[in-house]
């Protein structure tokens, strides 16, 4: 069940245990990011650091429920998101890359819902001293991350984190990300929720399914992973075919090993987030973009990731 509250007008429901394991690997690599960064002389280290939130929601845990009704075949392919417990009013990823000490230079907020963007915007009155250096997008978070990152980023380096619902990043979006070897990248792997989903037991995937998978994984060679025949013999002498579906932790490796073919580095185990009944609803992967800092950007993200797993 998920709990609705009303705070000045802002009304947020809140996700359960999962999204607080989310949201404490991004707070604290936040925190250690720009604490690394921050003893740096100017001339090893001259660059204008930013955090870039592309699926920002209001500032506070958001409302699934309600994103779900805007889209009716995405909400059959996300039941298990109402049944979070509810919690207190927490923060989102906004408020805490917000509250991250030391600070970053810049935070880009990108959010696609009218509303959310207002509610963003009432960051600038709660964090009066970071104000002029928030940006709030409204748009399309791959447009507008494509965009960003056909910028020249000789100068910058950033934090993204994608926290998409579903199926909803492209993959030419991450390879626009890659592209900048200046960002770290955290992103939602809609392991559960979507794409096991879409790989139906039979191996029978309606064509606009295989297109959104295409866009996701940005190939269309998945199909052969995930998917392998075996004949077994029958009681006749003849052989009986049948489709063997790839196992979760074999579609998850797969998009892992996908940003390992773009990214200067890549955490080898994203963490599994799983609802109450256990079953895996997301994987959240890290990796590293610019190749000098990516060791140490990926020591950092390998020691949270393992945390709570221990
Ligand atoms: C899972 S929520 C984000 C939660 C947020 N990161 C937090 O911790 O509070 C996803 C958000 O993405 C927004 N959204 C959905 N599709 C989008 C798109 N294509 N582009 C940008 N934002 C989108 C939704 O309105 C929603 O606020």
């Amino acid at each position: 069940m998920n709990a609705k509250r009303s705070t000045g007008g802002r009304t947020h429901r809140f996700g359960g245990d999962w999204t607080t394991a989310k949201l404490d690997v991004i707070a604290r690599y936040l925190a250690s990011y720009t604490t690394a960064l921050k003893d740096k002389p100017s001339e090893e280290h001259p660059f204008v650091k930013g955090y870039i939130d592309a699926f920002a929601g209001t500032g506070y845990r958001d409302a699934r429920r309600d994103d779900r009704s805007e889209d009716a075949s995405q909400a059959l392919l996300l039941p298990d998101l109402a049944e979070a417990e509810p919690q207190a009013l927490l923060d989102g990823s906004a408020r805490l890359a917000l509250k991250t000490a030391p600070r970053f230079d810049r935070y880009v907020f990108i959010e696609r819902s009218l509303e959310r963007c207002a509610q963003l915007e009432l960051l600038k009155q709660e964090f009066p001293d970071l104000a002029k250096d928030i940006q709030i997008r409204r748009g399309d978070a791959n447009s507008e991350i494509q965009e960003l990152c056909s910028k020249d980023w000789s100068s910058h380096r950033a934090v993204l984190f994608l926290d998409p619902y579903g199926m909803q990043v492209d993959w030419t979006t991450v390879e626009a990300i890659a592209r900048t070897k200046a960002i770290d990248l955290w992103v939602l792997f809609p392991l559960g929720i979507g794409v096991n989903r879409l790989l139906t037991k039979s191996g029978d995937i309606p064509e606009s399914w295989r297109r959104r998978l295409n866009l996701l994984l940005g190939t269309e060679e998945w199909y052969e992973e995930f998917y392998r025949s075996e004949s077994t013999p029958t009681l006749f002498g003849g052989a009986a075919e049948r489709v063997v579906k790839a196992s979760t932790e074999t579609i998850g490796r797969y998009f892992n090993n996908r940003l390992k073919s773009i990214f200067a580095a890549v955490a080898d185990e994203p963490k599994v987030l799983r609802n109450s009944a256990n079953s895996p609803l997301y994987l959240l992967c890290f990796a590293a973009g610019n190749p000098r800092g990516a060791p140490i950007a990926l020591r950092i993200a390998n020691h949270l990731l393992k945390k709570g797993t221990e």
